[in-house]
């Protein structure tokens, strides 16, 4: 177990600050703009204009692609659907145009068609759902949450999200890269710097990424001598399938950049998205009370949050060929915003799109709070786990928990950009 797991720790506060995140994107928006999102939807569901000119928000102060594009946002489920499907055509290149995933080296969120197949294929196994309820759960999970539970169980309240909802993912993803100890929030702050070349002078930047490079260097070449039971090791063992058909193991270069995809990509969403639905669910205590009555309904409720409130409500793809959606024609070398937060709550697809319903049918149709297609969160299910095992303590240990009505009102926070609670205060006896 981490050491700095249960720590106190400033850099949490300072790290895990949804108004800092957000408004280094040029997010900082306050309130919930799903309003906005589903009326544009309603209107057209695809649109010329990004999705921030379209809901008329100021310019983003730091864009996070660097080319000028004609651009163009489609919003309802079906759109979305398939610009999410069709990578060679809606391309996941577009994240070649991202300073800050451009750093992260060779990963496949930037990849398509046969080369993210086999790069994608030799890892996914650790990543199945019985993989996440076995193999993360014991090895990780369970542990993780059972020490953040005792240190709980030492106060009488506390705010949930940094005390829970930004612990747990990045000790996880931290833990699981082989990066025990101390190292996880020292890692998590080289990480966010190396990524910050919008913001911060270049030399932090370069220095950061070099300490970035340091701890996961070291980490691989001892695993190379002296396996594991972890993700790096399985990195170290990974076979890549080439065009001909022959294999090779990867390279230190190419296992780095999986390991900075993976802790970037499992530490702040599940923050985020463990927060939004912890608040729904406490805020409506029927909907707690439920849960602890029927611990089945803990999955659903976690799955409901992510269609009902994703944490990323947009994403975006390069079009690679003329296109006509819906009788628009977009052209080649366009930028299209997919909106995620509005496909989920399209009313084509689900009865009262806006109610955060934990006991609704299971549709043949799938939310796309993880995405879709080729690229689908690599990590869902391990992310659910997470979720799952997090709340179910709380449900066993602490039978009058309950919101802090004496604490100012959380906020939903984040705009267009990594949406999450300000806060979580509660009572926990
Ligand atoms: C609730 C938490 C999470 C949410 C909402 C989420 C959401 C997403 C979404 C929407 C994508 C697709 C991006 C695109 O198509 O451009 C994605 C991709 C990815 N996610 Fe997650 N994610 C979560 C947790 C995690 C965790 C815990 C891990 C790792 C342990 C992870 C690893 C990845 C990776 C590696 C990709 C890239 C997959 C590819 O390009 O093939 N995610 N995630």
């Amino acid at each position: 177990m981490a050491e700095s797991l249960v720590a106190e720790d400033a850099r949490y506060a300072q790290l895990f600050d949804v108004v800092k995140e957000a408004s280094s994107h040029g997010g900082d928006v306050f309130g919930d703009l799903t309003p906005g999102m589903n009326a544009l939807r309603d209107r057209y569901p695809v649109m010329k204009g990004s999705l921030r000119e379209l809901l008329e928000l100021p310019p983003a102060p730091h864009t996070m692609y660097e080319n000028e594009r004609p651009h163009y946002t489609v919003l309802n489920y079906a759109l979305c659907n398939r610009a999410l499907r069709e990578n060679l055509l809606f391309s996941s290149e577009v994240y070649e145009e991202s300073p800050g995933v451009r750093q992260l080296g060779k990963v496949i969120l930037k990849m398509v068609g046969d080369e993210h197949l086999r790069y994608r294929k030799m890892v996914q196994p650790m990543f199945i759902r019985p993989r996440a309820m076995t193999w993360w759960r014991k090895n990780w999970i369970e542990n993780s949450v059972a020490a953040l539970m005792e240190r709980l169980g030492t106060m009488d309240k506390a705010d949930l999200n940094l005390d829970l909802c930004a612990r747990l993912p990045v000790s996880i993803v931290t833990q699981g890269m082989g990066l025990g100890g101390e190292d996880a929030l020292t890692f998590r702050v080289h990480l966010q710097k190396s990524m910050m070349a919008r913001t911060l002078p270049i030399e932090e930047v370069m220095q950061a990424s070099g300490e970035v490079q340091r701890m996961l260097k070291e980490v691989i070449s001892s695993r190379r001598e002296n396996p594991q039971d972890d993700v790096v090791t399985e990195l170290v063992r990974c076979e890549l399938e080439l065009e001909d058909g022959s294999t090779r193991p990867l390279e230190d270069d190419e296992i780095f950049a999986y390991c900075r995809l993976i802790i970037l990509a499992g530490g702040g969403t599940t923050w985020r998205q463990l927060g939004i639905t912890l608040y729904q669910l406490l805020s409506n205590h029927q909907l707690w009370e439920a849960c602890r009555e029927d611990r089945d309904l803990v999955e659903p409720a976690i799955e409901e949050g992510a269609r009902w409130m994703p944490t990323d409500p947009v994403f975006s793809r390069l079009v690679k060929e003329d296109v006509e959606l819906e009788g628009v024609t977009i052209p080649a070398g366009s930028r299209l915003d997919m909106c995620l937060g509005a496909a989920n709550r399209d009313p084509a697809v689900w009865d009262n799109p806006d109610v955060y319903d934990i006991h609704r049918p299971r549709g043949d149709k799938p939310h796309l709070g993880f995405g879709m297609g080729p690229h689908r969160c690599l990590g869902l299910e391990v992310a659910k786990q997470e979720m799952v095992v997090a709340i179910n303590a709380l449900l066993d240990i602490f039978p009058n928990l309950r919101l802090d009505a004496a604490a100012p009102e959380p906020q939903l926070l984040g705009g267009l950009e990594q949406r999450g609670m300000s806060a979580i205060p509660v009572v926990l006896k």
